[in-house]
């Protein structure tokens, strides 16, 4: 079965270059009509420029597809999405993959580097996904993508502020994935390792070579169509190479009452074996042990809004 987009309006941020620009040529040779959105500035996030997005809406055109840019930041994301609107009437699919680095070891980081790539990863991926998601709910229909990164997943020198703003994304995906899933939006993350500019520095050419963008693309574009077998869910993907990754619980142990940090270290081999361990897919899952003890439901949900 071909994965076909027809009628579908999909928005792919940062799509003037790398992964972005592959995910958007992909989507348009399966019909869609993309919103190719790109500021155009540096590596850094200074400057912008209409031209990243421009090439590849011509490339697109060139090949016989529909797609329009936008130049705005996704910091401005309800001006994202209304070039979907204004466009093409409707948006069903949104890929935030715009992004930058400011890399610097914690010791040396300033608050102009942690603020600039919050704003850009987290923040634009949040702007860009609010102003989509009321069309998607009245249509009862979406697909929304998080693109995260290894160095959220498992840290990384140099990057406390892009790790921390990457995890930020795939908390907020698991939470759009929880209050979506009614209106049949799905949210999904992806960890990619590809060359490309962003990597230029801290990746040898022959590697950047082989880890083409190309290859994250079919993953990305599978987990957008309508028959996205899943939801909540992380990917890690690179080089050809694509697999899930998910929480690992140990069975714990349950104290008596008023017990001490003491008691806690004695019982540490118990509290750190995983050999009974388990894979939550939802916090309830996650709380089955102390729901057990307690004799109740610890449902956390706040009264809706
Ligand atoms: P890239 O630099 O080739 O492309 C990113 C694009 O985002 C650029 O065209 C840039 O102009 C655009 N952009 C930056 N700030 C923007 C803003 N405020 N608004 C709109 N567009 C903006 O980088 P690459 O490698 O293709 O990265 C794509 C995404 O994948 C990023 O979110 C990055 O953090 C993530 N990623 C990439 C990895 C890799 O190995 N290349 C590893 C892990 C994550």
């Amino acid at each position: 079965m071909s994965l076909r987009f027809d009628d579908r309006v999909v928005i792919v941020t940062g799509a003037g270059n790398g992964l972005g620009r592959s995910h958007a040529l992909d989507f348009a040779q399966r019909g869609a009509r993309v919103v190719v959105n790109d500021l155009g500035g540096g590596i850094g996030g200074t400057g912008a420029s209409a031209s990243a997005a421009q090439a590849v809406v011509e490339e697109i055109r060139t090949a016989g597809g529909e797609a329009v840019a936008n130049t705005d930041s996704v910091e401005d994301g309800d001006k994202v999405v209304q070039t979907a609107m204004d466009t093409f009437g409707r948006v069903d699919v949104v890929v935030n993959n715009a992004g930058i680095l400011r890399d610097a070891s914690f010791a040396k980081m300033a608050d102009a580097d942690w603020d600039i790539i919050y704003r850009v990863h987290l923040y634009g991926s949040y702007k860009v996904t609010r102003a989509a998601w009321p069309h998607m709910r009245a249509a009862g229909y979406g697909r929304v993508l998080m693109t995260t990164s290894v160095a959220g997943l498992y840290g990384n020198f140099g990057q406390a502020n892009y790790a921390a703003a990457k995890l930020g994304l795939l908390g907020l995906a698991q939470t759009l994935a929880v209050e979506g899933a009614s209106k049949n939006i799905l949210c999904n993350t992806v960890a990619p390792t590809a060359g490309s500019r962003l990597t230029a520095t801290v990746l040898p050419e022959e590697v950047r070579a082989a880890l083409r963008p190309e290859y994250i693309t079919p993953l990305v574009v599978l987990l957008s169509h309508e028959s996205c077998p899943v939801n909540g869910k992380l990917f890690e993907a690179s080089g050809g190479w694509v697999s899930q990754t998910r929480w690992e619980q140990s069975e714990g142990v349950f104290f008596r009452e008023d017990f001490s940090a003491e008691d806690v270290m004695s019982r540490w081999e118990d509290i750190t074996d995983f050999a009974r361990s388990r894979h939550a897919d939802r916090i309830t899952q996650a709380r089955t042990g102390l729901e057990e003890r307690l004799g109740r439901s610890l449902e956390m949900a706040p009264q809706s809004r």
